[in-house]
């Protein structure tokens, strides 16, 4: 990256340093007149916190506006998170609906801010956001799950999902839950948080679904089996440089939860 196409406007800039101080890597310093300057621009891993710290707005970076960014206001009370919390569930029962393109395009937009390690960006999402497709997706796995798991030469790895079989042939959907979405995560192979950044993202839109009522289930077995049978993720589209990472469904839920659970305590060590 060769400039950062940083702006300040001199007119508002009051020369706080908020900018430069919580630059991490030091790509933007003070300069002799006191205004922000790009330093190293190779450096700049396009946090952006630059542009969001700037008390007066006078920050521009990367061609953004500032004015274009919505108001921080902590408007989330602490007790509705936790109850969000406690109160989701997995969900395996779907109404036989799509999701609303209102929805589907709230959860996107949430997405893009989703944290990566060192800000690499390498996720990749592969929706399924119609259930007609869903139904196609899932017959295509469903049908290549029984050739496969009819060989007697299983490897270790797809032995494990010998018991699917009967199921599968009697029609049940043991993997996807008869639900009307997925969301199939991949990640770029050369990004240095791979193995976390997906499930962060996951993390997030499993609540924020939560939040619009929307019921979410992680889906080990899809993400397995898609995995180890790489022809079934051509329809997902992902790109070469990207390796799947995880699978979620959702829905709309076809089930009500009347009260929390009451799990086990972990143990807390505190460290002395
Ligand atoms: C990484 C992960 C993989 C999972 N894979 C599946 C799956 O393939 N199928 C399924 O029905 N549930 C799956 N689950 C759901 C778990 O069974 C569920 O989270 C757990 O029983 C706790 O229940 P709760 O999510 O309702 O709180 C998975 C959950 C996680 C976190």
């Amino acid at each position: 990256m060769n400039t950062l196409n940083l702006k300040i406007d001199k007119d508002k800039c009051i020369k706080c340093a908020k900018c430069t101080n919580d630059c991490i890597t030091s790509a933007i310093k003070q300069g002799d007149d006191g205004y922000p300057v790009e330093i190293n621009p190779a450096y700049c891993i396009s946090c952006q916190h630059c542009l969001m710290v700037c008390p007066v707005g006078a920050l521009s970076i990367f061609d953004k506006d500032p004015s274009n960014s919505s108001k921080i206001e902590n408007k989330v009370k602490e007790e509705d998170l936790f109850n969000l919390i406690q109160s989701r569930r997995s969900i395996r029962k779907f109404k036989d609906e799509n999701v609303s393109k209102e929805d589907l395009n709230k959860l996107k937009q949430m997405l893009n801010y989703t944290p990566t390690g060192c800000n690499r960006r390498g996720l990749y999402f592969s929706f399924i956001e119609d259930r007609d497709v869903m139904e196609k997706f899932r017959n295509n796995v469903n049908k290549k799950m029984i050739k496969v798991l009819s060989n007697p030469f299983l490897s270790p790895f797809l032995s494990r999902y010998k018991t699917l079989l009967a199921p599968i042939k009697e029609g049940q959907d043991v993997i996807f839950r008869s639900c009307p979405h997925l969301v199939a995560l991949s990640v770029s192979k050369d990004s240095p948080c791979r193995d976390i950044d997906p499930i962060i993202a996951l993390s997030y839109f499993e609540l924020y679904a939560y939040s619009l009522n929307i019921g979410t289930c992680w889906c080990g077995f899809a993400q397995g089996v898609l995995s180890k049978i790489p022809s079934l993720q051509k329809a997902l589209n992902i790109p070469k440089t990207h390796k799947l990472s995880y699978v979620m469904l959702f829905g709309y839920p076809d089930i009500k939860y009347q009260r929390t659970q009451q799990p086990k305590p972990y143990t807390f060590y505190t460290v002395k």
